[in-house]
């Protein structure tokens, strides 16, 4: 059903991706491919996109969604993630490429396990003895990590950088909702970042069309047995702006009986108080009121760099340019706004009616 407002994890569920998921389930088959990585803004389908793509291939994987992961502890979540290769692999495998490590044992908040990973170098130990075991077997386990973000907190894009230059068997496919975030921990533009310069594929999950949000709708419509009238839909297109999760939401209203006006505004209400709350987590430990007062200037169509600096001017408030880049990049960083060749854009419809 199209109007599932989880995340989707199968394929008939997903509104015209097939291509995306075709490819990056292939291109995870492919030996010279070792690293991918969806981009998109926020509420796109990229955590869809990565479920989907990883039930469609037919590889091992793992799928580690970082926010349920105790990211915050750098041993912890060595010892989770241990813990998901057990998973994968099967008890006995996983005693087996432990007996060629010595001293290590592993226990994840499970008390009959035989285990523990005390040391960084053990967790690389254990990887290169995951990797024999793949050869061996002629296989390849991918590793996927959604948020991917949040571990640069333990800094384990050291950990990955050592998994893709040693490993070849091991290959990782990597997201997350702060795209500026994601790119500084793979390190895109950084040459003294541990993943600057490895090579990967790169998917990118885009804001849908008011024709596809039109036929998006009127399928999904279909499959709900509900009706949306043409007026409706043009309506939900105008506010929603083409990002296909809140047109899920809407579709989903819709489907259990919400009349258009109540559910349009449900989606609007509720939509503007999650995005007003990602924004207050953000700003949370910042400079509330110059960024509040930036955002507030692009939705007003101050949107070039020139001129937002002349709203500065004109407000008596002072910034130095580098302050402003700071401001601007970090904005982009948290993807609540993008730039499109000279002009600042905020990304999320909602985000301006929290505003
Ligand atoms: N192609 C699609 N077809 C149908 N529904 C979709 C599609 N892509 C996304 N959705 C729906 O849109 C919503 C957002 O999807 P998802 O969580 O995958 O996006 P995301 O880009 O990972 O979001 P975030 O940036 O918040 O992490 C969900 O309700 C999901 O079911
Ligand atoms: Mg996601």
């Amino acid at each position: 059903m199209y109007f599932d407002t989880a995340p989707k994890t199968r394929k008939e569920d997903m509104f015209e991706m097939d291509y995306l998921i075709d490819s990056l389930a292939n291109s995870m088959g492919e030996k010279d491919v070792r690293m991918a990585v969806i981009k998109g803004l926020r509420r796109t389908g990229k955590t869809s996109l990565l479920n989907v793509s990883l039930n469609q291939t037919k590889q091992k994987h793992i799928k580690i969604d970082v926010r349920e992961s105790p990211y915050y502890d750098r041993k912890e979540f060595m010892l989770y993630l241990a813990e998901k290769i057990k998973g994968v692999v099967g008890e006995r495998a996983f005693q087996k490429l432990l007996k060629h490590i010595s001293g290590v044992k592993v226990s994840y908040k499970d008390v009959g396990a035989t285990l523990y990973i005390e040391k960084e170098k053990n967790l690389l130990m254990l990887f290169e003895q995951l990797n024999e075991y793949l050869k061996t077997k002629d296989e390849t386990l991918i590793i996927a990590f959604d948020e991917i973000q949040l571990l640069s907190k333990i800094k384990f894009e050291y950990a990955l950088s050592a998994v893709y230059d040693n490993y070849r068997n091991i290959k990782m496919v990597i997201t997350g909702s702060e795209m500026g975030l994601v790119d500084k921990f793979l390190g895109i533009k950084d040459s003294s970042s541990p993943l600057f310069g490895r090579a990967h594929i790169e998917m990118e999950t885009k804001r849908l069309s008011g024709e596809q949000i039109n036929n998006f709708l009127m399928l999904g419509s279909k499959q709900a047995k509900t009706v949306i009238t043409a007026k409706e839909i043009k309506e939900a297109i105008e506010m929603l702006d083409g990002i296909i999760g809140w047109a899920t939401y809407y579709g989903w209203l819709r489907s259990k009986s919400i009349a258009h006006n109540k559910a349009l505004s449900k989606v609007i209400s509720e939509g503007s108080e999650l995005t007003k709350r990602e924004l207050d987590k953000f700003l949370s430990n910042r400079k509330k009121a110059v960024y509040l007062k930036i955002l507030k200037w692009i939705a007003k169509g101050y949107n070039s760099w020139t001129t937002l600096k002349a709203q500065f001017v004109k407000n008596g408030r002072k910034v130095s340019d580098s302050q402003l880049n700071l401001y601007l990049t970090e904005l982009i960083d948290y993807s609540f706004i993008e730039k499109i060749n000279k002009t600042y854009i905020i990304t999320d419809p909602l985000l301006i009616r929290a505003l």
